[in-house]
């Protein structure tokens, strides 16, 4: 395999007119070298990574406020042919910003908006990522739907997989929370566990993708299509709040494709004249266990050294995470920060969070609570100024990570008196 060029279709096959919608190329994000739409995700001249280029047309906020209540009324926005809706699919997306007003209390922040993405069809955004990957792989006529996955994502690939009717194998650590690996195994017989970390499951999915024909791996050789989904997340936002840019977002970082294409969506919102030009913030949020971009931000690197992940985070345990240094850029354009926080810090960000708002995060959901809150005692983040944070995973898939931190008040006999007892009333 050289240069990204592997075999994900099952047979040559010529890609129909329109497969991609608007998108008209693809162009690497280091020398700018273009190459056609195709199953390549890595340039031919600097090994770069490859991403979506496009042509929009003239598109308005009516035209989007007309479409489904899911991702695709953002499909002249995303590498997807016009007819998306008629292929099954989970149809991700258009979950709830919700106005956050007891944990902006709590935190001394005067407007903050959660959005609250555990919502989606498998409970977490990587079910956005996955639609766009999985019309990419049918439009490569494709014969397997795979990844490498820290939980989240081969959640997503097993169920919409099984939606679509391909064969899906997805590929965990060995050592993921049970919740994640039942929701896997529930959609899909191929469930793999390595015994390694994700880093290891990606070395090895890689090597799959590059010895076997027609396996699309969402987040390998499909990864330029995958990752545009995740730029829904910042269409959302910006619609949600009456088309309009937040002034600081908070994001959670494993790979880091989350936080570059919540940026890109912002940005193209402005080019496109859908929203007003105007500055924001980017935040990115770690786990201590696994903080390659944070330390790197803090240190002032221009690259960001490996680690070897050791959190409860385990959905952010990414140690050698591909857009890492683009979440460098941006979070340093934009004035934000990338910051992390200790394991106990994770759990207590989960209960404060469900116990102000009524949501119940993941560890990454944790994490990003929990880095907002940091942000602000440090002074990093202006409590004036309107903020949003992600939430992008259930605690349902994380119980472990509270389990010791919330219990019942009492155990009491069946009996008024033994109520009173108890000194709940
Ligand atoms: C719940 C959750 N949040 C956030 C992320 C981070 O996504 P990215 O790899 O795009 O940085 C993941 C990745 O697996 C995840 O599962
Ligand atoms: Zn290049």
């Amino acid at each position: 395999m050289t240069g990204g060029q592997v075999s994900i279709t099952a047979e040559a096959k010529t890609i129909r007119d329109g497969a991609f919608g608007n998108a008209v190329e693809l162009v690497c994000r280091e020398c700018s070298t273009t190459r056609e739409l195709g199953p390549h995700y890595a340039c031919h001249e600097c090994f770069g990574p490859l991403e979506i280029k496009y042509d929009f047309p003239a598109i308005t906020r009516e035209q989007i406020e007309a479409g489904p209540a899911n991702i695709w009324r953002y499909k002249a926005l995303l590498p997807v042919p016009d007819d998306i809706e008629l292929s099954p699919n989970l149809e991700p997306g258009y979950t709830r910003l919700l106005k956050a007003n007891n944990l902006a209390a709590e935190l001394g922040l005067k407007n903050l908006w959660v959005k609250d993405d555990s919502t989606n069809p498998t409970n977490s955004f990587k079910d956005r990522v996955v639609a766009c990957a999985l019309s990419a792989a049918r439009e490569f006529n494709s014969k397997v739907f795979a990844c490498p996955s820290t939980g989240n994502l081969a959640n997503a690939v097993a169920a919409a997989g099984a939606r679509a009717g391909i064969r899906t194998v997805v590929f965990i650590p060995s050592n993921l929370e049970t919740p994640k690996v039942i929701n896997s195994a529930v959609y899909t017989e191929n469930l793999v566990a390595v015994d390694g970390n994700y880093d290891d499951v990606n070395k090895l999915a890689s090597e799959i993708a590059g010895e076997e024909d027609g396996w699309a791996f969402v987040n390998v050789n499909v990864r330029p299509f995958y990752a545009e989904g995740s730029k829904t997340l910042g269409y959302e936002i910006a619609e949600q709040l009456g088309w309009r840019l937040p002034d600081q977002i908070v994001i959670p970082v494993a790979s880091g494709s989350q936080l570059t294409k919540v940026h890109k969506a912002f940005q193209e919102l402005i080019k496109l004249g859908l929203v007003e030009d105007k500055p924001y913030k980017v935040f990115g949020a770690q786990a201590t266990g696994c903080s390659p971009v944070s330390e790197a931000f803090r240190e002032g690197w221009d690259v960001v050294r490996p680690q070897k992940p050791d959190t409860i985070a385990k959905s952010l345990a990414i140690g050698n995470p591909a857009d890492g240094i683009y979440v460098l850029d941006i979070c340093r354009e934009t004035g934000g920060a990338v910051a992390d926080i200790t394991d106990d810090e994770v759990r207590d960000a989960i209960v404060l969070l469900a116990r102000t708002e009524g949501i119940f995060t993941e560890t990454a959901g944790g994490t990003t609570v929990g880095v907002l809150k940091k942000l602000v005692e440090t002074g990093l983040l202006d409590t004036e100024l309107e903020t949003v944070v992600i939430n992008t995973g259930h605690g349902l898939k994380t119980l472990d990570a509270v389990a010791d931190l919330v219990r019942p008040a009492a155990t009491i006999a069946p009996t008024y008196d033994a109520f009173v007892a108890a000194g709940i009333a």
